[in-house]
């Protein structure tokens, strides 16, 4: 099992944003998180990779387990996100390195290998999402299709185990869309696991193995790419016809 989540709790302040959440994820899978606006998907999605706390509840990812109920170290947090990458909404890219400078900023300064071998992982990673031509461009001199396709291969060269996206569409035309859907199954083929968060039914059946459907912080529904004909539920019946 590649990720494991019981009954997490999460609050902002007084208002619980995540009630009694639990799911399994096995290796190579890909579970889409889908929901309305607010639903909690970002927030559980931060959970996986320790970028937010619980305040209860247990994970287990990339074999490491925590319990929300004890404080849980920023070292551990950092440690964890060297084997769960995630990548961003809004890129993150740093706009003053190259797009090779992005890349290879953290095998070299956080996992430790040598400059040559970080440029030519770069450049094979680059080539496979044809932006080899790209290598010494500054990220704001990129379309939006091409820079969430730079912080893809940014994550993917710290080889995690799983790869967390947050909304990796939204900002996209149905062209680039699509090409971000392909490099998900074709990653999905490698055996990474990836968590998605979406809001958009057509995009989440493109790449779903399974799917976790949440309205106001609850799961509603959870199961395989079936559930998008069969759903099992009224309300996420009803989603799907949005
Ligand atoms: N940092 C924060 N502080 C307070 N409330 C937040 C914060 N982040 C999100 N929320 C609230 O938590 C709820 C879930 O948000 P979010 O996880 O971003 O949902 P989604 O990604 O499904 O749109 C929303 O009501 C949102 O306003
Ligand atoms: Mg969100």
């Amino acid at each position: 099992m590649s990720i494991q989540v019981k009954s997490v709790n999460k609050f902002y302040g007084d208002t619980q944003v995540l009630h009694d959440v639990e799911f399994t994820c096995g290796k190579g899978e890909t579970l889409v998180l889908l929901g309305p606006s607010g639903a909690g998907k970002s927030s559980l999605l931060r959970v996986l990779n320790l970028l937010e706390n619980a305040n209860s509840g247990q994970l287990q990812v990339a074999n490491e387990a925590y319990d929300f109920a004890k404080t849980i170290c920023e070292k551990e947090a950092l440690k964890l996100r060297r084997k769960v990458g995630m990548v961003f909404q809004q890129y993150n890219l740093w706009p003053h390195l190259t797009v090779m400078e992005n890349l290879i900023e953290a095998p070299i300064k956080v996992a430790g290998i040598s400059k040559q071998q970080a440029i030519d992982e770069a450049m094979a990673l680059l080539t496979r999402l044809q932006l080899a031509d790209k290598a010494d461009a500054w990220p704001l001199q990129l379309s939006g299709g091409q820079q969430q396709r730079v912080a893809i291969a940014r994550a993917l060269m710290m080889k995690p185990e799983v790869l967390l996206f947050d909304e990796p569409t939204a900002a996209l035309d149905p062209e680039i869309t699509n090409q971000v859907v392909k490099i998900i199954n074709d990653l999905s083929e490698t055996g990474i696991t990836q968590v998605v968060v979406t809001h958009e039914v057509d995009f989440a059946k493109k790449i779903a193995s399974h799917v976790l459907y949440l309205e106001k912080g609850r799961m509603v529904e959870h199961g395989t790419k079936e559930a998008f004909t069969t759903p099992a539920t009224p309300e996420f019946a009803e989603y799907l016809t949005h």
